[in-house]
């Protein structure tokens, strides 16, 4: 039996290992702590909300006292923290909600968890979700590894590697049970609409304009986000205290390459000429600081606890194509109201 908090469980990583860990330990209470910002849809978890061993609480992470009270009242044992702000374009504009969020709330969960466990560590565990954005930006050769040092450029990916040397400063100092995993780029369902891949499929399908950052020639490592949750479930079970695991499928894409395959795929699955969407691209100014390229190295995850990629790329973005097409109102329940004004903004629009 456990008492597992996973943060952040109604955002897009989160719901996916919500459900993993509902489904596949019965036995387990999953706990579900979530603020609900604009990213966080308790609709994404409508199909296991009546579960028996699934507990939703509405908490800012950033509320030390109200955190606290949640461990008490569920017994928690372990953490599985996602929560986090997590956009790198929101991020260039806002960094205080960042810092607080990512930073602060990462304090606060490790701060909680130690006052109640006091000093009992048996048994505990403190799992911290990261990004390969820590470590910055690769030319066109290499890969990220555990041990590549941190270089983060955004402000997203500065508090993200704020809150990952608090954690293992709470392991060095406090022998706390900790573990790290920094993954690359996830792609799948319920992701909201913010982010590169269900932004595009959402304008090919309504022919508006493809905002493509500078040349489009950045490189991102892309992994289906079910097989994050996987991978998480496996270094929650068997991952060693105090380590870092990277998670990636060695699966390169060049922005433009990308977007083109998932041109082709919504206008072969819409019945359209197949690539006449291409006539959307729309290359508009680049990110500031924009990292060139991401590439993770998995090996030690592989070796060490056996976790590999089940899905290739192309039937990842088949199923992740045919999803979004295929829940149009999931779809336009987010991208009605505060999204609208967002998009104006961001990409100066009228
Ligand atoms: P997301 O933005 O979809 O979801 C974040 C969730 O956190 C939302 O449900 C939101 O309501 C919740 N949240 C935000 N602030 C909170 C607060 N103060 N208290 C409680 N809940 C709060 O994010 P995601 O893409 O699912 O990412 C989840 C985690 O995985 C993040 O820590 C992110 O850094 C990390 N990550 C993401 C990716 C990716 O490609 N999306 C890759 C690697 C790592
Ligand atoms: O690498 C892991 C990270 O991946 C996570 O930690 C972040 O939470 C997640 O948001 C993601 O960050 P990116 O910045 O790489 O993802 P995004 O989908 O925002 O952008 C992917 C690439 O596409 C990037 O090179 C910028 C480009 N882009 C993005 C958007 C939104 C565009 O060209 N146009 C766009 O409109």
């Amino acid at each position: 039996m456990k008492n597992i908090l996973v943060t952040g469980g109604a955002g897009f990583i989160g719901s996916h290992l919500v459900r993993l860990l509902v489904n596949k330990y019965p036995k387990y209470h999953i706990v579900n702590m979530d603020v609900l910002t604009y990213a966080g849809n308790l609709e994404n978890l409508k199909d296991i909300q009546d579960k028996v061993n699934y507990t939703f609480v509405k908490c800012d992470i950033c509320d030390l006292e109200k955190v606290k009270q949640v461990f008490k009242d569920y017994q928690i044992d372990s953490v599985i923290h996602l929560a986090a702000e997590s956009h790198v374009d929101r991020s260039i504009k806002d960094p205080f909600s960042f810092a607080q969020t990512n930073i602060m709330g990462t304090l606060s969960l490790l701060q909680a968890a130690k006052f109640e466990w006091q000093g009992d560590f048996k048994d505990k565990l403190f799992y911290h979700v990261s990004t390969d954005e820590v470590y910055g930006s690769l030319g066109e050769d290499g890969y990220f590894l555990e041990t590549t040092a941190y270089d983060p450029h955004s402000p997203y990916s500065a508090s993200k590697a704020s809150s990952d040397h608090f954690v293992r400063a709470f392991h060095d100092t406090y022998g706390f049970p900790t573990v790290i995993s920094n993954c690359s780029n996830n792609y799948g369902s319920f992701q909201f609409p913010e982010k590169l891949i269900p932004l595009f499929i959402n304008n090919i399908c309504l022919n508006k304009p493809l905002p493509v950052y500078g040349k489009g020639e950045n490189v991102r490592d892309w992994l289906f986000v079910n097989d994050h949750a996987r991978a998480i479930d496996v270094i929650f079970h068997k991952g060693r205290l105090g380590e870092t695991y990277n998670i990636g499928g060695f699966n390169e894409w060049k922005n433009i390459d990308l977007i083109k395959v998932m041109i082709k795929t919504v206008d072969r699955l819409l019945g359209r000429e197949e690539g006449v969407s291409e006539k959307l691209i729309t290359y508009v100014t680049d990110r500031a600081g924009h990292d060139v390229r991401y590439a993770i190295d998995s090996t030690k995850l592989k070796n060490e606890l056996g976790w590999e990629p089940s899905l290739q790329f192309e039937e990842g973005i088949e199923k992740t194509v045919k999803w979004y097409l295929e829940n149009k109102d999931w779809m336009e329940n987010i991208t009605s109201g505060d999204y609208q004004k967002y998009y104006k903004e961001m990409y100066n629009v009228n």
